[in-house]
């Protein structure tokens, strides 16, 4: 089984959570992708969606479904996306889209956060894939020095612009053994929009799927 036929199958194991005519919260990804795939095929009803992204808006509207902002939505019982990591205690690295502040956001307005990944994203430490931190783009360099003092090697995403008009620093080489400690530090620096940690807020369930099936934690 490839890594693509696995997240599908930890897609289709996300669809089960999901009510019919719910106003359904939906992330950003290949893993999301598939998720909203099957949403179609099995002709799930929703009475809306709220998105993480342009990406994922264009896949649900194409669909037929209809996409509603967070502001009239009010908050939501469940939100469903992938990561770029995941630890034993559903701490996320996310980002790697790009769409880590409405992906926060998101998660923070619903009452449920699953995670869906395929097992080559599970870590014992998070901070083997790059962290992504959204930056407003006069604060970059500034931001980029104090990540350094931090320990890490930011990386600025060139050409690449958010659906916020921001910009990302893909910080190499953190070994964060502080998940929620580090998401403060960063979060806390002026200029940051959001670190892709997700650690404050963490997932509340995380689905895995491996060639022997899906497991959940
Ligand atoms: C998007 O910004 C990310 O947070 C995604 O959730 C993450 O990159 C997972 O993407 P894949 O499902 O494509 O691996």
């Amino acid at each position: 089984m490839n890594q693509d036929q696995l997240k599908r199958r930890v897609a289709a194991a996300a669809l089960e959570h999901v009510q019919h005519d719910e106003i359904l919260g939906v992330g950003t990804g290949s893993t999301v992708n598939a998720l909203i795939d099957l949403l179609h095929e099995n002709r799930i009803p929703l009475q809306a969606c709220v998105s993480s992204s342009e990406a994922t808006t264009a896949r649900l509207q194409g669909y037929g479904y209809e996409v509603v902002d967070l502001n009239s939505s009010g908050p939501l019982e469940l939100y469903i996306d992938g990561a770029d990591e995941c630890d034993p205690h559903r701490r996320l690295i996310k980002g790697g889209g790009g769409a880590l502040t409405r992906e926060k956001i998101i998660a923070a307005a619903s009452r449920q956060f699953i995670c869906i990944v395929d097992d080559t994203k599970q870590v014992d430490i998070l901070g083997r894939f790059p962290l992504p931190v959204e930056v407003i783009p006069m604060a970059r360099s500034q931001v980029a020095r104090q990540l350094v003092e931090l320990g890490g090697e930011p990386v600025w995403r060139e050409g690449f612009v958010t659906d916020n008009g921001n910009w990302i620093l893909d910080v190499h080489r953190l070994s964060i053994v502080d998940p929620v400690g580090m998401e403060q530090q960063i979060n806390g620096m002026v200029g940051v929009v959001t670190v892709g940690l997700f650690a404050e807020r963490s997932a509340d369930r995380v689905l895995v799927g491996s060639t022997s099936g899906v497991s959940e934690y």
